[in-house]
């Protein structure tokens, strides 16, 4: 079971101190919960985290973006300073943001991995995808504010979370970066004050407290030695110091009192899934025909024929293999009859043996009338765009029915068994040393895109006939 708490600083409004605060709160977490691992790491593409946490100029390889490219996130991990574990920043993730698809990825590798410990992840102003992957991940979303509009950019955060549905509840903001030196009259006497009253007006949590704007906080990130020094050592005798040891505190609390959760629901989810994906899986091989779909010779049990052919109709009521031989039996017979000598049979099989060992074949049936059909042979690339193809017209009687042989119309009728429609499709490709593998999620997802497309294709030529 997962065993990590996330906590997300986020928000849309730029400079407002997220990584100054994601940063720094690493660093007062680590000293008071010593036997924690506090791992952190930012989405942004800036290096505060390695120039803060650095232990020293060598570093190794590793870095943020390849979280989402299969690498396993402990590996990532360096050991830095002040005892806090991070990850080094990437400056690509913004041209690699096509690779993240959806916003559960991030929790679904965490919760897969055995990282355990607080994680701290500092977030860029927008909410592209990673910063929407930090938020469907956290246990806990810090949000400072600043000012007014800092705060009503609040409301995109929450509609993410919503939408999501995740509670409102695990955002909690801070004002931050205010200026003691400014008070009013009335009954806000200074803008955290008024901050505060306006985000519980709306509804919004805040924790007790603020940062204030210190010119020795703001200092730590300019110096000759080129790091990024924290309040922790830098700048003990601010406010500042006291308000994130505070801060720490509450955020330390929260997380005893509930524990890592968001990480134990996402692992459940992914457990019904596999759960789902299994039963899937077991269903398609019951549905498979338990002989060859051309000569009726039962399929093996323990192993199914090397290199046969999958083939499966649109509507998926018909799925069963063919034998490698049968299979090119049956193209020679009907499509090349012109080939008559075993020998150009041989060279042409192994030509298409060639061709379609890596794509798809699709066998495509109009009946003209009840006597005539025409077949359509196309070779698919792995996308299912057509390569190249070859169209025959059958007749019912004559060239099928050949000495008792189940043919091209034979498999066809076999397919259409209870439908009226006058046009089929069947999908085939070459399997390879584990044939029911086809039927697995991730490449029967495949096979089901191509399919669509060539039903799309095919509908589209109709229209535009
Ligand atoms: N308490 C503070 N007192 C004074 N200056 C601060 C304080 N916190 C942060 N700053 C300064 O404010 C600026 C913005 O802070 P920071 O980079 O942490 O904000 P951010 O929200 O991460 O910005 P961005 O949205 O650009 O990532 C920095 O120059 C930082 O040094
Ligand atoms: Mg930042």
């Amino acid at each position: 079971m997962p065993r990590s708490y996330i906590i997300t600083i986020a928000s849309e409004k730029g400079g407002v101190g997220k990584t100054t605060l994601a940063t720094n709160l690493a660093i007062y977490l680590k000293g008071l919960a010593e036997n924690l691992p506090v791992t952190l790491f930012s989405f942004d593409n800036h290096f505060t985290v390695d120039q803060m946490f650095r232990l020293n100029k060598t570093s190794n390889t590793h870095h943020i973006g390849q979280l989402f490219s299969g690498s396993n996130p402990t590996e990532l991990i360096s050991t830095g300073q002040y005892g806090v574990n991070y990850i080094q920043s990437s400056r690509n993730l913004f041209e690699n943001q096509h690779l993240v698809q959806s916003a559960d990825q991030l929790a679904k590798i965490i919760a897969q991995s055995t990282l355990q410990g607080l994680i701290i992840i500092d977030t860029s102003p927008t909410l592209d995808i990673y910063t929407r992957n930090a938020l469907y991940a956290a246990d806990r979303v810090i949000v400072p504010i600043k000012d007014a509009p800092s705060l009503e950019n609040c409301r995109n955060l929450t509609d993410f979370l919503v939408q999501q549905k995740r509670s409102k509840t695990i955002l909690k903001l801070l004002p931050c970066l205010i200026d003691t030196r400014i008070h009013f009259d009335g009954p806000f006497r200074n803008s955290y004050q008024l901050l505060k009253a306006y985000a519980i007006n709306r509804g919004y949590r805040c924790y007790e407290g603020f940062i204030a704007k210190s010119p020795k906080v703001e200092s730590l990130s300019t110096n000759p030695a080129g790091k990024i020094y924290p309040v922790i050592t830098h700048g003990r005798n601010t406010d500042v110091h006291l308000q994130l040891t505070h801060l720490a505190r509450q955020v330390y609390l929260d997380y005893l009192e509930l524990g890592p959760t968001r990480l134990k629901e996402v692992a459940n989810e992914l457990f019904d899934q596999e759960e789902n994906l299994s039963q899937e899986y077991k269903s398609r091989v019951k549905k498979l025909q338990p002989t060859c779909l051309c000569c009726d010779v039962p399929v093996p049990e323990d192993k199914i024929w090397p290199n046969a052919y999958f083939l499966e109709n649109e509507t998926g009521n018909l799925s069963g293999f063919i034998e490698e031989d049968c299979f090119f039996e049956l193209l020679l017979q009907d499509f090349y009859p012109e080939l008559s000598g075993k020998e150009q049979q041989k060279l042409l099989q192994e030509i298409l043996t060639g061709a379609v060992n890596k794509s798809f074949i699709l066998l495509q049936k109009t009946q003209i009338d009840g006597e005539q059909a025409q077949i359509d042979l196309f070779r698919l690339d792995q996308q299912g765009e057509k390569i190249s193809g070859r169209s025959i017209l059958l007749k019912k009687r004559g060239r099928f029915q050949r000495q008792g042989k189940t043919g091209l119309l034979q498999l066809f009728n076999q397919a259409t068994e209870d439908q009226t429609e006058n046009f089929q499709q069947l999908l085939v490709r070459q399997t390879d040393k584990s044939p029911l593998s086809l039927l697995k999620h991730h490449n029967y997802m495949k096979w089901q895109t191509v399919f669509n497309r060539v039903q799309i294709d095919h509908k589209l030529d109709k229209d535009f006939e």
